[in-house]
C-alpha cells in the first residue's frame, strides 16, 4: 500500500488494487443491534456476520482472495492421495522458506495440537516471547506448560518501541542453562505476537534467541501465523534490513527456525495451514500424526483448491504493497485516535488497531469486563464488530498478559477508507461518551470455569441508556 502525501495537508494509505467482486453490507437499526446483541450474549464472537455492519472481529480467513487466487481456487486436484496441488505447494515453501519437508494441516491451532502431539511430553517446558492461546492450551493437554520470556517493554500498552514483540535473552539463556534439555522439545518465536497489540519481534532477536537454543542444542519452533506484518515491520523499521527485499526477509527469518508452522488462514490469504521443516524425523513424526488426525497427508484436512489459493497467497505476501495495507490501515487509525485522545496500542502494531480498554474505561473496575463492555458499546453505536481481548477470553489465572484490550482486526484488501474513518468517527462519539458504557458479568457467575463464547450480561440497563443517547445525537 502507498502512502500519499495530500496536497491539503495529512497522509492517507492509498489501497494498490481495485476491487471487481463485491458483499454486500448493511448497517441494521440500533433497536435491531440491542436485540441482535441480547442473542449473542452480548460476546461478538456470536453475532450473526449479517447482522454486522463492519467487521474487525479478525482476519482469520477474512482477507480478500486477489484474482489470481481465485483463478487458482478453479484449477484444483481433488484427488485423495498425491494431488498436484501438494507438490505445486511443497515447491513454494521450499521456494520462499526453503524447508524440504511440507505437511498441510487445516488450521492454525491444528498444527500445533499436531506439534504437540508430536514433541510435548508430560513435565516439558516450552519459552516463548508470548503465548498465543491456542497454543498454550495445546501444549497444557499434552502435559506441558509455556514459559513467557517477553521483554518488559511488550508489557505496557504505550511507548514507540518498534519492536515490542522481542524475548529476553537473559532469561532464555539463564532457563536454557538450568533446564534439562531433554524437558524443552523447542523454544518458540511467534513472529509477530498476537496478544500484546500485533507487536513485532526484531530480526535480530529472533537471531540470537536462535543461536541460543541451537547452543543448548534445542530446536527453534516460529510460529509465522502473523509473519505478514513482521515482516513488513522489520522492512520498514529495522535500519539494517530497509534495503533487503520482503522475499529476502522471509527467508532470513525462516532460517532461524528449525520447524515453522502458520495459520494460512492469515499467512497466504487462504483458509489453511501447515508445518514444514528440514530433518526428515521430524517430518515423519509429524506426519504420522496428521495422517491420523486430520486427513491424508497431502491435503491435511484442508479442501485441495485451499491449497492452490494458499499457494497463490505466498507469492502476494512477497508484496511489498500487499502485506504493508493492513499495518498502514493500522497506523492510520492509531495516528487519528491519538489526535483525538482515544487511547490505543502504540506504536502501530499488525492485525488490527487495538483500543486500551483499561484507559477507556478506566471508570469501571478492573473485574467488570472493561474489553467486553466496550466491544459490546462498539457494535450497539455503530455496527462495527471488534474482538475482546480481556478478562473474558483469556483466564487471568493462566495468563500473564495485564491488558484489557479490543482488537478491531484490518482483514487485508477487504475495507476501503471510509469504512476506517466511520470506525475512528464513531469510536471517538463513544470515548466521549464513556461514562455511561457499564459493567457486565457473566450470565451463569455460578460456573467456576468460562469461555470466551460464553454469554455475558450488562449490570444495569447503560446500553439502552446509551442507544437512547446515540440516537438523541442524530447519528443513527
Ligand atoms: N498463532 C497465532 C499467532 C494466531 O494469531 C492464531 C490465530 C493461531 C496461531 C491459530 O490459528 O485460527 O488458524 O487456528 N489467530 C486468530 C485471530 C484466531 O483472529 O487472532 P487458527
Amino acid at each position: 500500500m502507498s502512502k500519499i502525501k495530500l496536497y491539503g495537508g495529512g497522509v492517507i494509505p492509498v489501497e494498490m488494487h481495485r476491487v471487481s467482486t463485491v458483499h454486500t453490507i448493511r448497517l441494521i437499526p440500533i433497536e435491531d443491534r440491542l436485540k441482535a446483541m441480547d442473542e449473542a450474549g452480548n460476546c461478538s464472537y456470536n453475532l450473526k456476520a449479517e447482522d454486522v455492519f463492519i467487521d474487525m472481529l479478525t482476519d482469520s480467513g477474512f482477507n480478500a482472495m486477489s484474482d489470481e487466487q481465485a483463478g487458482a481456487f478453479h484449477v484444483a486436484d481433488f484427488s485423495y492421495a498425491g494431488g498436484a496441488g501438494y507438490y505445486r505447494m511443497a515447491d513454494k515453501i521450499r521456494e520462499i522458506l526453503g524447508k524440504e519437508y511440507f505437511v498441510p494441516v487445516h488450521q492454525g491451532r491444528a498444527c500445533e495440537n499436531m506439534l504437540a502431539r508430536a514433541f510435548v511430553k508430560p513435565g516439558d517446558l516450552i519459552p516463548t516471547n508470548f503465548h498465543f492461546c491456542t497454543f498454550a492450551t495445546q501444549v497444557q493437554l499434552a502435559g506441558g506448560a509455556v514459559v513467557e520470556m517477553l521483554q518488559d517493554k511488550g508489557l505496557v500498552t504505550g511507548g514507540d518501541d518498534g519492536f515490542k514483540g522481542d524475548y529476553d535473552l537473559d532469561q532464555l539463556e539463564r532457563f536454557l542453562s538450568e533446564t534439562p534439555k531433554e524437558r524443552v522439545p523447542f523454544v518458540r518465536i511467534e513472529a509477530g505476537t498476537n496478544l500484546i497489540g500485533g507487536q513485532p519481534i526484531s530480526m535480530d532477536n529472533i537471531n540470537a534467541v536462535a543461536e541460543i537454543a541451537h547452543r543448548h542444542g534445542v530446536r527453534t519452533l516460529l510460529d509465522m501465523s502473523l509473519a505478514m506484518d513482521n515482516i513488513h515491520f522489520i522492512k520498514v523499521r529495522d535500519e539494517k534490513r530497509k534495503d533487503m527485499t520482503v522475499r529476502e526477509i522471509t527467508r532470513e527469518l525462516a532460517d532461524a527456525a528449525d520447524i515453522i508452522y502458520f495459520s494460512g488462514r492469515k499467512l497466504g490469504f487462504a483458509r489453511g495451514g501447515g508445518i514444514c521443516m528440514n530433518d526428515r524425523a521430524d517430518f515423519l513424526n509429524v506426519r504420522g500424526y496428521v495422517s491420523t488426525f486430520e486427513g491424508f497427508p497431502s491435503f491435511g484436512g484442508m479442501s485441495s483448491a485451499e491449497l492452490e489459493v494458499m499457494r497463490v497467497g505466498f507469492d502476494d505476501t512477497m508484496n511489498e504493497d500487499v502485506i504493508s495495507q493492513g499495518p498502514d490501515y493500522i497506523e492510520y487509525m492509531v495516528e487519528e485516535f491519538k489526535k483525538r485522545g482515544v487511547p490505543v496500542v502504540t506504536p502501530a502494531g499488525g492485525l488490527g488497531c487495538h483500543l486500551d480498554a483499561d484507559r477507556f474505561c478506566a471508570h469501571l473496575g478492573k473485574k467488570e469486563f472493561r474489553a467486553a463492555a466496550l466491544a459490546a458499546a462498539i457494535y450497539l453505536i455503530s455496527g462495527v464488530r471488534g474482538m475482546e481481548r480481556g478478562l473474558s477470553s483469556e483466564k487471568p489465572e493462566d495468563s500473564i498478559c495485564p491488558f484489557e484490550l479490543v482488537r478491531l482486526a484490518v482483514p487485508r484488501r477487504v475495507y476501503t477508507l471510509s469504512h476506517i474513518m466511520y470506525v475512528i468517527d464513531r469510536v471517538t462519539w463513544l470515548y466521549e461518551h464513556r461514562e455511561m458504557i457499564g459493567a457486565m458479568k457473566w450470565e451463569d457467575e455460578s460456573k467456576e470455569e468460562h469461555s470466551f463464547i460464553d454469554f455475558i450480561r450488562p449490570v444495569g440497563d447503560w446500553r439502552e441508556k446509551l442507544a437512547a443517547e446515540y440516537k438523541k445525537a442524530g447519528l443513527e
